[in-house]
């Protein structure tokens, strides 16, 4: 199976990244254009979902019109930074239900460890999408999306701000069936793994933790 890869292009996207990018943003105006953007990406990942038709009246005639065929979503955010792009998936689908996915890096593996994991019941049942701002190396990305499998989830997206073609690349061959939707595609990874040219420490500049 080809893993389908989604660079969102719409002129708005591309120009609030470039928004969020600019060191000199504010901690508000970054978390601000995240929340913007996250509606286009949920717009693209949440594209075909199911309608059915239900009989309304306008105030002109009756009619039938389409609303959601009642699909059961779950947004996982990958904590910390994930949580940035939840509210925007929430307003968009506001009876999703809501898991989340704590990983850290072992400093021995240098492999990410799971230290926080709670996911809505029915997973199995359930269009599953994985919220992470940053694929980067996509290490923990990957582990995500496999401890979200091993609990039973079948039917899972990826949503992300920015990626770098290293993290597509070993994300889409570990899960070759899990679409990944994105703002951008960057240059490459720096030798601490941080994207380039990419925003810093996205968790930092949305909530304000960067020292100094
Ligand atoms: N995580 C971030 O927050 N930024 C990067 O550039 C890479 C990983």
């Amino acid at each position: 199976m080809n893993t389908s890869v989604t660079v969102v292009d719409h002129p708005l996207v591309q120009h609030k990244l470039t928004l969020m990018r600019r060191k000199e943003a504010s901690t508000a105006e970054f978390r601000k254009l995240l929340r913007e953007i996250g509606l286009f990406l949920g717009y693209e990942v949440l594209r075909d979902l199911p309608l059915s038709d239900v009989q309304i009246e306008t105030p002109v005639c009756p009619t039938k019109s389409p609303v959601l065929a009642g699909k059961k979503l779950a947004f996982i955010s990958v904590l910390r930074a994930g949580d940035g792009l939840l509210g925007p998936m929430l307003d968009l689908v506001p009876s999703a239900r809501v898991g989340q996915v704590g990983l850290a890096r072992d400093e021995e593996t240098l492999q990410p460890t799971r230290y926080f994991f709670k996911v809505p019941k029915g997973i199995d049942k359930r269009l599953t999408v994985v919220l992470d701002p940053m694929l980067a190396t996509g290490h923990s990305a990957i582990r995500a999306v496999q401890e979200l499998k091993d609990a039973g989830a079948k039917d899972l997206r990826f949503v992300c701000l920015l990626a770098a073609p290293e993290g597509i690349k070993a994300f889409t061959e570990a899960h070759p069936d899990v679409q990944v939707v994105t703002a951008s595609i960057d240059e490459k990874l720096n030798d601490k793994a941080y994207i380039v040219p990419g925003l810093g420490d996205a968790g930092d500049r949305l909530f304000g933790t960067k020292e100094g």
